[in-house]
């Protein structure tokens, strides 16, 4: 599957939009990783692999791991902590905190109630959602589903795992893979700047099988699954379901608005593996030099993964106003989501 790119450059998008409908901004942003680096030259010495595999089959060359007593919520706490000392914003009258994780340390309370005690918001609803490695594109299509509706005015959202906790570090097909972070956008009600454009996603249940990590059962589609509650996965098959249902995706969010690959100035998708990037930009035509990703230096941080490339991009400059940015996360479920976002800068 292939799809060329058309007509316009970079930043050819602005003013070609379709009037957006929506009515949420992301305001402000921060990020958190643990200080511990796990390395590719660690990884050889616990199981038997090279950093010329991991390299060559990953592009990952290392990864921040948690404390023994550190755990998500604490990773987005520190992410939060991180967008206050950057930004001037008020959450007192906070509505609502979004976490996107699967890897909670406790099933009750939620890690967004650990996030709310620790700050004391005092009108903030809470609550985490599942979607894996796609769960902050779907918090963010939440909370501008829920901004635009009306329901909200200022929702935060915290996209954050702990896979070091859930990893089985005697298993060198996943083990190579995972690190931890955190990442937290603002996201308020603007009627005159809104970023929302389109969206697009889908699941596929019956490939639940490829990539699943055990609590209570440990049936699944009539198998016996390991049940220590680390993650196995089927690389190969979650490989082919990315590198077929993104550019599809792509595909499809590029119809409904009408604009073409050239007109993506940022492309962040999920960083799970550089070498499936790679592919879904050549799928897509959308060029390498305009995704933004964390994978060298983090690794896989699920629902981490497209905050902390978001930050990187505030960060470095590479985000500009105006800029047409594509979220796409996938992951087990198997689930997928994609945003495109028009950007605004902070400073307006
Ligand atoms: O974030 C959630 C979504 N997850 C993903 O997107 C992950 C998608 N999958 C992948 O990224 C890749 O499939 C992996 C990186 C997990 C694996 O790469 P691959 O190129 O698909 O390798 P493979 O599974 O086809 O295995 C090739 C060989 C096998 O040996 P044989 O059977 O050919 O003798 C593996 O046993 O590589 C072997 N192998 C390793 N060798 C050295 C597997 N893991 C390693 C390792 N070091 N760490």
């Amino acid at each position: 599957m292939s799809f060329k790119t058309t007509g316009s450059s970079a930043s050819g998008s602005i003013g070609r939009l379709p009037k957006s409908t929506s009515r949420a901004r992301i305001t402000a942003i921060g990020s958190y990783v643990p200080e511990r680096i796990l390395t590719n030259a660690d990884l050889e010495r616990m199981v038997d692999t090279s950093d010329e595999w991991i390299v060559q089959r990953t592009g990952i060359r290392e990864r921040r791991i948690c404390a023994p007593d550190q755990f998500t919520s604490d990773l987005c706490i520190a992410a939060v902590k991180d967008l206050l000392a950057r930004y001037p914003v008020s959450l007192d009258d906070l509505d609502l905190i979004i976490v996107a994780t699967h890897t909670a340390e406790l099933a009750c309370p939620s890690a967004a109630c650990l996030v709310q005690g620790h700050f004391g918001f005092p009108r903030a609803g809470a609550l985490d959602i599942n979607a894996t490695c796609a769960g902050f594109v779907y918090a963010l299509h939440l909370a501008n589903g829920m901004i635009t509706a009306g329901l909200h005015r200022k929702i935060l959202i915290v996209g954050a795992d702990a896979l070091s906790k859930t990893t089985d570090y005697t298993d060198r097909t996943t083990c190579i893979l995972f690190g931890d972070g955190a990442g937290a956008v603002l996201v308020e009600r603007d009627d005159e700047r809104p970023g929302f454009v389109a969206y697009h996603g889908g699941s596929d249940g019956t490939g639940a099988i490829h990539l699943y990590r055990t609590i209570l059962s440990s049936r699944l589609q009539g198998r016996e699954l390991k049940a220590d509650g680390t993650v196995v996965q089927n690389g190969r098959e979650v490989y082919k379901f990315a590198v077929t249902t993104v550019p599809a995706g792509v595909e499809a969010l590029l119809r409904q608005t009408g604009l073409t690959a050239g007109d993506i100035d940022r492309f962040i998708p999920h960083s799970a593996n550089l070498r499936i990037l790679e592919s879904v930009c050549e799928r897509t035509g959308i060029t390498m030099d305009r995704t933004l990703h964390t994978i060298e230096r983090f690794g896989n941080t699920s629902a981490a993964t497209i905050p902390l490339a978001l930050d990187r991009g505030v960060r470095e400059g590479q985000l500009k106003d105006g800029d047409t940015v594509l979220m796409y996360g996938f992951g087990g479920g198997l689930v997928h989501a994609g945003l495109l976002w028009r950007w605004s800068s902070f400073d307006k």
